[in-house]
C-alpha cells in the first residue's frame, strides 16, 4: 500500500500519546528521586533527635550557678534546648566555650557579639575543664 494518506493519521495519534504519557512517566521519576532525598533527610533528623534526647532526656529543670551572664545564658541558651548540655558538660576553657557559642550561632541562635563574649565568660568561669 502506498505510505501516503494513512500516515498522515499515524503522526497524529502516537504524537497525542506520547504527550499524554510524557508526564505520568516524568512525575513517578522525580517523586521516587524525592523519597529517597526525603529518607535521607529524616535519617539525619532523628539522629539528631536521638543525640539530643540521650544528653537532655533524663534532667529536669537545671539551675544556673550566680555569676556576671547568668540571666543571659538562661534565657538564649535554653531557646532550643534546655541547659543539661552545659551543666552536665565536661566543662571547658574560654576558647572551648567560645567555639561551642559559635556553634550555636552557626544553629541559628540569636546572640549578639557583646552577649557572645558575656556567655563565654560566664561559662569559662562556671564550667571549667573537670579535673579527670
Ligand atoms: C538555635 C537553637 C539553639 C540555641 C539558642 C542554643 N543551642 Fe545549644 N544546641 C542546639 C542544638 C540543635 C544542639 C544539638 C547539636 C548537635 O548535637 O550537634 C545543641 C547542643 C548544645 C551542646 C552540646 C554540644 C555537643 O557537642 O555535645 C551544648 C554544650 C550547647 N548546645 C550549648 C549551648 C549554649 C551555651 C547556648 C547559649 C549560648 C546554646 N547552646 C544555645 C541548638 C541551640
Amino acid at each position: 500500500m502506498s505510505a501516503g494518506p494513512p500516515a498522515i493519521d499515524k503522526a497524529g495519534f502516537p504524537g497525542l500519546e506520547n504527550r499524554a504519557k510524557k508526564p505520568a512517566r516524568k512525575h513517578s521519576g522525580i517523586s521516587s528521586q524525592k523519597m529517597i532525598r526525603i529518607a535521607r533527610v529524616h535519617i539525619a533528623a532523628v539522629t539528631i533527635c536521638a543525640a539530643i534526647g540521650l544528653t537532655t532526656g533524663i534532667a529536669l529543670a537545671q539551675s544556673l550557678p550566680a555569676g556576671d551572664g547568668k540571666d543571659v545564658v538562661e534565657k538564649i541558651c535554653s531557646g532550643c534546648h534546655d541547659l543539661d548540655p552545659i551543666t552536665s558538660s565536661g566543662g571547658g576553657t574560654h576558647d572551648d566555650w567560645d567555639m561551642v557559642v559559635k556553634a550555636m550561632i552557626g544553629m541559628g541562635a540569636d546572640i549578639k557579639p557583646e552577649q557572645e563574649v558575656v556567655i563565654a565568660n560566664y561559662l569559662a568561669q562556671n564550667f571549667p575543664p573537670k579535673q579527670k
